[in-house]
């Protein structure tokens, strides 16, 4: 059977807190999943840094390199790589952790082709928060959407509580060690979390299993690669470099091609 990759992406700028607890988790469970056919990484985005993205624009002339030097190109790489991704994000004022946003914000720009091919990565978020219902939607939305604007495929619907994500809440204790030592004391919602996490991670790699798996299939392959859409998804799974974009990314190449046309009265 296929073999894929699965990166677990903590988004917390904290180590080892309750993100890293439920990351673990989906990863357990992805590789259960799929006996033997699941290589699994976890990488830390915590005391990263990743600069906000200032619009220079050069990634698009410069075949999706940014200009910035910090820590993003070795997560962009991963990220490239993966068959399939879980992102564990705690909610910051109901939303993702601004270091996190930076890095996202500057993987869409530079993944050019992203855009028009898709990536065909299976995505899932798993976040918790303080409260109880205080940003951990907004956060799954982001990260789906995130997911659809490059090209891959959020997964959710795992019973009993991943919806469109798994989430929960540390019942107001701000500890590293919150859902840990809750879901030890045998907590109902946090084993709720925990069993919505491991079921969405298992789904997960079952679907990216079943992607490649179908994609390798000279037909399905063929019809792939002639539609066009589906270059950086053939190119991962051939093995390629994911980002050795030939072409420069000439969308606005020139601006008759862009410009709108208004009437003028
Ligand atoms: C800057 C900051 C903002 C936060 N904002 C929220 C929030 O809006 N809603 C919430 O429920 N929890 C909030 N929290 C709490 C964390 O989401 C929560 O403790 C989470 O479980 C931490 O995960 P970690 O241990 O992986 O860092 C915030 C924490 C920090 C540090």
């Amino acid at each position: 059977m296929e073999t894929i990759k699965i990166l677990g992406i903590n988004g917390s700028n904290r180590r080892g807190g309750n993100s890293r607890f439920l990351l673990d988790q989906a990863l357990a469970a992805a590789a259960l999943a799929v006996p033997g056919c699941v290589d699994t990484e976890i990488y830390e985005t915590g005391g990263r840094t990743y600069l906000p993205c200032t619009a220079c624009d050069r990634c698009h002339s410069k075949l999706g390199v940014c200009r910035l030097e910090d820590d993003f190109a070795e997560l962009r790489d991963k990220w490239l790589e993966a068959d399939a991704l879980i992102y564990s994000v705690p909610v910051y004022h109901a939303g993702i952790p601004g270091h996190l946003k930076c890095f996202i914000d500057r993987l869409g720009e530079s993944v050019v082709e992203g855009f028009f091919s898709k990536q065909m990565k299976v995505v899932g978020c798993v976040t918790s928060g303080t409260g109880i219902a205080t940003g951990q939607e907004s956060v799954m939305n982001f990260i789906n959407a995130h997911a659809m604007m490059l090209g891959c495929l959020p997964f959710a619907g795992e019973w009993p509580g991943a919806y469109t994500g798994a989430g929960g809440w540390t019942h107001v204790d701000p500890r590293k060690n919150a859902l840990k030592d809750l879901h030890a004391g045998n907590d109902e919602t946090t084993a709720y979390l925990v069993k919505s996490t491991r079921n969405m991670a298992a789904g997960i790699a079952q679907l990216a299993v079943l992607i490649k798996t179908g994609a390798r299939q000279k037909q399905v392959h063929d019809l792939l690669e002639k539609s066009g859409r589906y270059t950086m998804f053939l190119r991962r799974i051939s093995g390629t470099k994911p980002l050795a974009i030939e072409k420069p990314y000439d969308y606005f190449a020139t601006d008759e091609d862009t410009q709108l046309e208004f009437d003028e009265d």
